[in-house]
């Protein structure tokens, strides 16, 4: 079902396009999103249009999970041509609440993201997953989706709010999607419009290292992460240089490090700097038994 996007600015406007979707016996899939979209972003609407009788989109760019000095200020926001992708996506509703919207009074009780949230990109950006756990939680409680979907690109977030839904017994599927890529491999990010023609080269060393790690899977985890970091120290000596902050090997639900011995699943996890822009990406694969 295809049709104008709904528009909630605020709560009494979701609660009513609520009460609509429900009254016409649909159910729901949330995509929450910081907006910016792209066709990572499309691909989540697709699935969750499959998943769902209807798509609603959140768009909020969430000043709670941006530490001092990182991007808030200038993260990309692109709310028409955002709205005109839902459309084109036939999403049937999409929530823009503001900053006040969300945070009217001092958010005194939040969600603790825990010992799974200080690790890898926990301990790069310290409090980024408390944000993103109390804001999700939040999205969740005002739309009350039957699914929300959420990009395998941001693995450790999407390990977390699994997570926090299994945790706190919060009554809703979560459905990890596919990372999309452009054609050399990078993965879509919002954040790749900020690279410049050198720096999207140097950033094309993340997927490749991952590939090259992925290929070494049948030697196991040391040669996983081996074939990985040199290809990143390759990329360290490039003009631009990458600035790797983590490279790791871990359990894709609790992301603890594998031991040496692991067989079996596993996420090979990577961020990196080029300029002002950080990067992240991640690969699943299977250790041999
Ligand atoms: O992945 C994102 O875009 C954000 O972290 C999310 C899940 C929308 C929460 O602000």
């Amino acid at each position: 079902m295809t049709g104008p996007v709904l528009l909630a600015h605020d709560i009494s406007e979701l609660d009513a396009v609520r009460a609509k979707l429900g009254a016409d016996g649909r159910t729901v899939a949330l995509v929450p999103t910081m907006g910016a979209l792209h066709e990572g972003h499309r691909a989540l609407i697709r699935r969750a249009r499959e998943l769902a009788g209807a798509a609603v989109v959140s768009i909020f760019v969430n000043p709670r999970q941006f530490g001092p000095g990182e991007d808030f200020e200038r993260y990309p926001r692109t709310l028409e041509t955002d709205l005109e992708i839902c459309r084109e996506e036939g999403v049937a509703a999409a929530f823009v609440p503001s900053v006040d919207v969300m945070y009217p009074d001092e958010q005194v009780v939040t969600v603790s993201s825990g010992p799974m949230g200080a690790v890898f990109e926990g301990a790069h950006r310290p409090g980024h997953f408390d944000g993103v756990l109390t804001v999700v939680l939040k999205l969740l409680n005002l739309v009350r989706p039957d699914v929300a979907l959420f990009g395998q690109k941001d693995g450790q977030q999407l390990a977390m709010i699994r997570r926090m839904a299994r945790d706190l017994n919060v009554p809703v599927r979560i459905e990890g999607v596919p990372t999309v890529r452009e054609p050399g491999g990078l993965a879509l990010s919002s954040r790749n419009r900020y690279l410049s023609a050198e720096e999207r080269e140097t950033a094309l060393a993340l997927s490749r290292a991952l590939r090259a790690g992925e290929s070494a899977a049948a030697e196991g985890p040391a040669a996983v992460l081996a074939a990985g970091r040199a290809v990143l120290d390759e990329a360290a000596r490039a003009r631009p240089p990458l600035a790797v902050d983590y490279l790791g090997l871990v359990d894709p639900d609790s992301f603890a490090e594998v031991t040496p011995e692991h067989r079996g699943r596993a996420l090979l996890v990577v961020a990196a700097r080029v300029g002002a822009t950080r990067l992240i990406d991640n690969v699943p694969l299977t250790l041999e038994r």
